[in-house]
């Protein structure tokens, strides 16, 4: 589970460990948080280990697929939730900027996965596995409605998030029946940095909602469980949005 230190990995964390999985909690900068998840998860009767990587950097990638592999032997759901939200201009980006967050957003999705396929396929083979040792094994990328919805200011991060949205579809075709590929888009669950709960911008963002209010980080949370754990199901992007992506003119 990337980026699972806090916010909405973190919830998605604590309720994978709530339904009964162990959990890699990875994260970048936010240690101290991370390894108050685990302790968390450890509460509830789950193994975890909190595993630090800088998701751009494909080295970190491979050492912490190498740690996961040696601490954990194989791996059931690959939840990828780690990313940047990066504002600009579309005049101002540079090169460097597309680079940076098209490698968080996109490659670095890919890449994971790509390590997580031995360990999906060492899993069936875990001492101890008895029933469900067939069932796919289940990947889900966190999008947002930037990747299907162009927003103003956002070319950069919504051509990342469009690439992972088609990703997953290509991936779900390509690993069938083996993996299941699903992407979950959110709509505005948790304020952005700059905008806090109970802030009148980020109340007025759920209240022009079809359903009137922002959405709480559980119910993420239960729709990553749903795509866990739904074996007949694959390629979708499930939108948990309030109704977002049904106004005509989206965000500004
Ligand atoms: N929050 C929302 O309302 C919302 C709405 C729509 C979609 N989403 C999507 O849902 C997912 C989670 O949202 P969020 O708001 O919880 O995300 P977030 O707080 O913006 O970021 C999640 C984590 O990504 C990690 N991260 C960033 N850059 C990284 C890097 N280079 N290498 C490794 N990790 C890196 C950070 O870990 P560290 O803290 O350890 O550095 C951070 O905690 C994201 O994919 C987001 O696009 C969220």
């Amino acid at each position: 589970m990337t980026g699972a230190g806090r916010r909405l990995g973190r919830a998605i964390a604590l309720a994978l460990g709530r339904a009964g999985c162990d959990v890699a909690v990875h994260y970048r900068s936010s240690r101290a948080a991370a390894e108050a998840t685990v302790a968390e998860l450890r509460a509830l009767g789950r193994d975890a280990e909190a595993l630090g990587a800088d998701l751009t950097k494909p080295a970190d990638i491979d050492a912490l697929f190498a740690d996961l592999a040696s601490r954990f032997g194989g791996l059931d759901i690959l939840v990828n939730s780690a990313a940047s939200f990066e504002r600009a201009a579309l005049a101002d980006i540079g090169w460097e900027d597309w680079d940076r967050v098209l490698a968080i957003n996109a490659r670095a999705p890919l890449l994971c996965l790509q390590r997580s396929l031995p360990l999906f396929a060492a899993r069936a083979r875990r001492p101890g596995r008895q029933d469900g040792a067939r069932a796919p094994a289940a990947v889900i990328n966190l999008g947002d409605l930037s990747g299907q919805t162009p927003w103003r200011g956002y070319a950069h991060h919504g051509a990342s998030k469009a690439a992972l949205l088609h990703l997953t579809r290509c991936a779900a075709r390509e690993l069938a029946p083996e993996v299941r590929v699903n992407a979950l888009v959110p709509g505005p669950i948790l304020p952005p940095p700059g905008e806090e709960e109970g802030d009148p911008i980020w109340e007025a963002r759920g209240q022009r909602l079809p359903l009137g209010r922002t959405g709480r980080p559980e119910e993420v949370a239960d729709a990553v469980l749903f795509l866990a754990r739904c074996e007949f199901v694959t390629g979708v992007a499930l939108l948990v949005d309030g109704g977002e992506h049904l106004l005509s003119g989206g965000r500004p």
